[in-house]
């Protein structure tokens, strides 16, 4: 079978022992049949399918369906998905008064925590998770409409109108349209894009256990409704250590500037007194090439090609970089390869989505993961989540004691 040895403590823990291990890096929160990583030998499938085989033999809707209902659809099951999800992309109209509400300035993420949240305030339906078929929907509404308020947080920012969604587009074709088209005018898809981007989606569905999915659950685990759990998702996914790491790679190539500089980065990355961190660098779990920047790297190459802009001078520092770091002893003996976070700035950039924008994508992308695990946990018998900790405080002692 897949997977490591694995020593079930629930029997000790009913004699009064229990485990510490901060940060989880060995303890199963659950059991799932969604995500599988070999972390040791760099693969990562999808219900059995491998990764680079979902992003480059299926499409993004496909991926949905396989992490929600566990199987690739049939063209017919395809049909009745895609009509589902592409005909209800559109927000209800009270939502832009919300959006006002934000400063101009706001970060997207931020504004995404709020709207995503809000939506519960929208669909009464869906807050009823004991039917299921108000957990479909919900599911659905949340696919559907999460790239929808990802563009408005953007159009908002610059202070143009909300582009509305177009149906007759891909996935990730509709998203280019409602981020770029303006009453001006409308945006040519480019069919290379709007792939890329539907690619740059399915390396984000899933990949278990990771901290904002675990966050999902976890709130998931209180009975709270799919939008709340979902926003709670988006803040944990926020911090640079985890979805936050493409803007702050992008970031980090800016301020590297130079090939000429990346030896001292590369040396301050190395230094335990610097918290200068190389990022896009590193994983919990796979102390490998992370599959998924492979296909990403690709892209990355598809992507600047069709633009012309093969000489981008960010895309030769992240090369350059990334290969002096695979030779160094420091990387090589930890483990660090390239993530996921690594390229995909890169292609962003491109396309000509703004930096703040880039851990907001991710969040698009990861949609389904996070619902197909909040579905996965509801649907079978399940707790309440609830971590113990290891009191390191006073003894008890008396207020009015000397
Ligand atoms: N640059 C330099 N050193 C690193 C890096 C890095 N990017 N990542 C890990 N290390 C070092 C640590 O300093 C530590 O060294 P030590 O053993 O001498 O103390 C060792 O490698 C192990 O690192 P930990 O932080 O203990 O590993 P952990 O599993 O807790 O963290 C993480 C993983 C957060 C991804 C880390 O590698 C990191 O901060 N990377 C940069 C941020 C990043 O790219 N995040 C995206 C992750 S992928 C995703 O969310 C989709």
């Amino acid at each position: 079978t897949l997977g490591p040895d694995v020593v079930d403590v629930r029997s000790l823990t009913s004699e009064g022992l229990f485990t510490y291990d901060p940060g989880f890096v060995s303890t199963a929160s659950c059991e799932s049949e969604i995500t599988y990583i070999d972390g040791a030998k760099g693969v990562l499938l999808h219900r059995g399918y491998p990764i680079d085989q979902l992003a480059n033999e299926c499409d993004y809707l496909d991926v949905c369906y396989l992490l929600l209902y566990g199987e690739l659809p049939s063209s017919d099951q395809k049909a009745t998905f895609e009509h589902a999800i592409m005909h209800h992309t559109m927000v209800h109209e009270q939502l832009h008064q919300f959006f006002k509400g934000f400063r101009r300035d706001s970060h997207p993420m931020a504004i995404m925590v709020g709207v995503v949240g809000a939506l519960s305030a929208f669909y009464h339906d869906s807050l009823d998770i004991s039917n299921d078929r108000h957990r479909e929907v919900a599911a659905h509404r949340l696919i559907s409409k999460m790239p929808t308020l990802a563009a408005m947080a953007y159009k908002y920012s610059i202070g143009q109108p909300f582009a509305y969604p177009r149906n007759d587009l891909s996935y990730g074709g509709n998203f280019l349209h409602m981020m770029f088209s303006t009453p001006a005018e409308e945006y040519k898809v480019n069919p290379v894009l709007a792939r890329a981007m539907d690619k740059i989606f399915t390396l984000h569905a899933d990949h278990e256990q990771n901290a904002s999915t675990s966050t999902v659950r976890l709130a998931g685990s209180s009975g709270a409704n799919p939008f709340a759990c979902i926003a709670a998702g988006i803040a944990a996914l926020w911090g640079p250590a985890h979805g936050g790491a493409n803007e702050a790679v992008l970031n980090m190539l800016e301020e590297i500037g130079d090939e000429a500089n990346i030896e001292e980065y590369i040396a301050r990355a190395k230094d335990k007194d610097d918290p200068f961190r190389l990022m896009g660098f590193g994983h919990r779990v796979y102390k490998n090439y992370d599959p998924r920047a492979k296909v990403m790297k690709a892209t990355c190459d598809e992507v600047l090609s069709e633009l012309g802009v093969q000489d981008d001078p960010l895309l030769k520092i992240a090369m350059r970089l990334e290969k002096i770091a695979l030779e160094d002893e420091y990387f090589v003996e930890k483990k660090l390869y390239p993530n996921v976070d690594f390229y995909s700035g890169i292609i962003f950039k491109a396309i000509g989505i703004p930096t703040d924008m880039f851990t907001v994508l991710f969040a698009v992308g990861r949609t389904p993961g996070w619902i197909a695990h909040w579905k996965e946990m509801i649907s079978g018998p399940y707790r309440i989540g609830r971590p113990r900790q290891l009191y390191k405080g006073y003894d008890q002692r008396d207020v009015s004691g000397d």
